[in-house]
């Protein structure tokens, strides 16, 4: 096993079963990671020594997940040069518009990118840290491009087999 090239942060382990998406999709690519339980409120301590130390152990991009009053993404770009991406997780107090805030409203000079609350947000948070290694990396560049390949013969044939439904309906709606 390699050294981890990504870390995972996330506020609870309770955020877990909400953003495992973001390990599958590194593991399609084969990209190493790491996670890990931090909170920047319960563990600002722990949060800021991961933060500052990732880069010397070879961690090329921070992914970080919290919820509610999501600081986590903020609180690790404030210690790293690092690039950083949140999650902003779902909460069935306020939707998650609470956590996307939190995670996206950062000042200038501290960048965090977010993905979305739900839907593809996790996965996508994923596949954009492959993108950002890919930018120094030939082979999962051209790994990414073979992705795009299969996403449109994905989207291709669900289209055909999409088609092929409404012809059958129609045909029995006449009959
Ligand atoms: C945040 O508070 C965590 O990221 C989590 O989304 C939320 C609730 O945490 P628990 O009370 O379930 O530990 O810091």
């Amino acid at each position: 096993m390699t050294a981890p090239r990504v870390g995972i942060l996330m506020g609870s382990d309770s955020d877990w079963p909400k953003i495992n998406k973001v390990a599958e999709a590194l593991k399609e690519f084969g990209v190493e990671y790491e996670v890990n339980v931090m909170s920047a409120h319960r563990t600002p301590h722990a949060v800021a020594e991961y933060a500052t130390s990732a880069e010397e152990r070879g961690i090329g991009v921070i992914i970080a997940a919290a919820g509610g009053a999501a600081h986590l993404a903020g609180v690790v770009a404030a210690h790293t040069v690092l690039p950083v991406i949140g999650i902003p997780v779902p909460t069935a107090e306020l939707g998650g518009m609470d956590s996307l805030l939190a995670t996206v409203q950062m000042p200038g000079d501290v960048p965090v990118v977010s993905v979305a609350v739900g839907m593809g947000g996790p996965r996508n948070a994923g596949l954009f840290a492959v993108q950002i290694l890919a930018t120094a990396d030939p082979e999962l560049r051209t790994a990414f491009h073979a992705f795009k390949d299969r996403l449109v013969t994905k989207i291709k044939r669900k289209n055909t087999e999409f088609q092929s439904l409404i012809g059958k309906q129609d045909a029995s709606h006449a009959s």
